[in-house]
């Protein structure tokens, strides 16, 4: 394990977000099993990637002939070339915050992160392997994890093909112990590095 992408779109930041908190533990569960790992963070709250536009994409495709280094792949060009791809995001609306599936939007590109075959299969062109995705809700998650299940779709399209959910649930319900359920996510995070 060499590259870890942590993808962090934890928007109330790391002073104040318990999903940012429980990415902590994960990662440095991940740093304790792979001494020297390089973690490259993707703060989505301090980026200004924008929506992609019709005409937007048409550059993009413009300049994928022209100019392939352009910073306009380095979401796509980080997402393949990542050995480990960690994904941190609360739970927001039934799935995650708006600035997750702009960056994802920038993170798919034909020729970097998937491609069809000659035979027109969908195939996937990202190195690594397992993709980890965390997250906090205020309520329950069962059966409307909605962001995880986007996330591990587009991850088997680039090639991803196992997804891991960490997550700590109902901590803005009346009566629980946020701090207790974070404890447990915490633990959680440390069996999760152990076993990937
Ligand atoms: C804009 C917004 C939308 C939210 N939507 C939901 C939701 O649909 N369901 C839910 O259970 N909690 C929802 N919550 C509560 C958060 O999931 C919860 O407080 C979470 O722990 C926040 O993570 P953070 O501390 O990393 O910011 C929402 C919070 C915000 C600010």
């Amino acid at each position: 394990m060499k590259d870890i992408l942590f993808v962090d779109a934890c928007m109330r930041g790391p002073e104040t977000s318990r999903t940012w908190l429980l990415s902590q533990s994960f990662l440095s569960a991940c740093q304790a099993r792979w001494p020297g790992v390089n973690i490259r963070r993707r703060d989505l709250s301090a980026c200004s990637l924008p929506p992609l536009t019709a005409a937007l994409a048409e550059e993009r495709d413009r300049r994928f002939l022209n100019q392939p280094q352009d910073p306009m792949f380095d979401p796509a060009r980080e997402m393949q070339g990542a050995d480990l791809v960690v994904i941190a995001a609360p739970y927001w609306d039934l799935s995650f915050p708006a600035a997750l599936k702009i960056y994802l939007e920038w993170a798919s590109v034909l020729g970097i992160t998937f491609h069809y075959t000659r035979e027109g299969v969908q195939e996937g062109l990202c190195r690594a392997d397992q993709l980890v995705y965390i997250t906090t809700a205020g309520g329950p998650l069962e059966g409307q994890n909605f962001g995880f299940d986007y996330v591990r779709g587009l991850g088997q399209m680039f090639g991803i093909s196992r997804a891991h959910c960490l997550s700590a649930q109902g901590l803005d319900i009346q009566g629980n112990d946020p701090e207790a359920l974070l404890a447990q996510a915490r633990e959680e995070a440390l069996q999760l590095a152990s076993r990937l």
